[in-house]
């Protein structure tokens, strides 16, 4: 074994909030103000539990025992779904909602298992240790004694798949369950410390989640395509700027969807990040977009296929 990597070597970028790019961020997320809401409350608790305390102090002059049972959640809140959905796009962002929400500096340490720790044989059960070491040494730090804590620290275990697959299957690879159990580990630790710390965990593997993980997850939040109404959320305001009418808006937005030849319609990010993007360079440099050209463009373009979910 090496030595515990540093915390610059594991963690590409520390983010601090409160940021007003997160926050621009997290508003331009279409569809999605129930995720929204609910993370940013149980990480708010999860991270400042006086927060809730103050708030039963002023609605009922006290502290009622149902506040042990919200309180007494696990630090850990799973972001499943589709690809392009927004998963990483709020976990990256919400620091900054529970930042303001609650008063406090809030840290985010990010972590990718997709680009990270696919090599050596044990390396990824070793970067989520010294995931959770940092996450922990930190979040020490700022409990404050006795008082309110002076900041928190959102450890996020983004592209989770290989957590997420059940340590039930058989199957499944040796180092996969030895990350599993270190994952698991970490949670529990973070919950009997009652340290100022919250784990997201994203993962496209919604049918597939480890019952051990499950069972300590806070919430579990589910993340789908956009809907008709949300693919005209997204696309009105920068079609309308380029000039389109509400009719040739409406007929883009029905040929993202379900199609003739297709079940599925495209997802947020195929939107973004290649519809739009496309049609401006299509009109690049010569002329303006037209519209008839995006509409062919939007029925040329194959929407990213569904996550398949299989439990193997
Ligand atoms: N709900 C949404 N509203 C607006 N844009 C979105 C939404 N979800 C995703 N996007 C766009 O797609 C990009 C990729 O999304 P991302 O959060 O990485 O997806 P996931 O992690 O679920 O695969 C985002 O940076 C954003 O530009
Ligand atoms: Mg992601």
């Amino acid at each position: 074994m090496t030595a515990r990597p540093s915390l610059d070597d594991l963690f590409e970028r520390r983010l601090s909030y409160p940021d007003i790019d997160a926050k621009d961020r997290f508003d331009l997320l279409v569809g999605l103000d129930d995720q929204k809401s609910r993370l940013t409350k149980i990480l708010g608790l999860l991270v400042n539990p006086h927060g809730l305390e103050a708030w039963a102090k002023k609605h009922y002059h006290g502290i009622p025992d149902i506040l042990a049972a919200v309180l007494r959640r696990p630090p850990l809140v799973v972001l499943a779904g589709d690809v392009g959905s927004g998963k990483s796009a709020l976990a990256e962002t919400v620091g900054d909602a529970v930042a303001r929400q609650e008063g406090i500096d809030v840290t985010l340490f990010p972590l990718s298992l997709s680009t990270r720790g696919q090599g050596r044989v044990g390396e990824m059960t070793q970067l989520i240790s010294a995931a959770f070491d940092c996450t922990i040494e930190e979040a020490t730090k700022l409990k404050g004694s006795g008082g309110r804590s002076r900041g928190a620290v959102i450890l996020l275990i983004d592209e989770a798949d290989a957590l997420a697959q059940s340590r039930e299957f058989a199957q499944m690879h040796h180092e996969d369950r030895a990350g599993v159990n270190a994952f698991i580990r970490g949670i529990d630790r973070i919950g009997n410390g009652r340290l100022p710390a919250a784990v997201i965990m994203c993962t496209n593997r919604l049918g597939a989640l480890d019952p051990a993980v499950r069972r300590r997850a806070a919430d579990i939040m589910a993340f789908q395509r956009p809907t008709e109404h949300q693919r005209h959320a997204v696309l009105d305001q920068p079609l309308k700027q380029l000039g389109f009418t509400a009719a040739n808006i409406t007929a883009i937005v029905n040929a993202t969807g379900h199609t003739k030849g297709r079940s599925y319609g495209f997802t947020f990010s195929d939107l973004t990040q290649r519809f739009l993007p496309s049609i401006v360079l299509d009109a690049y440099p010569d002329g303006k977009v037209a519209p008839a050209r995006a509409l062919e463009i939007a029925q040329a373009l194959i929407p990213t296929a569904p996550f398949q979910d299989t439990a193997s």
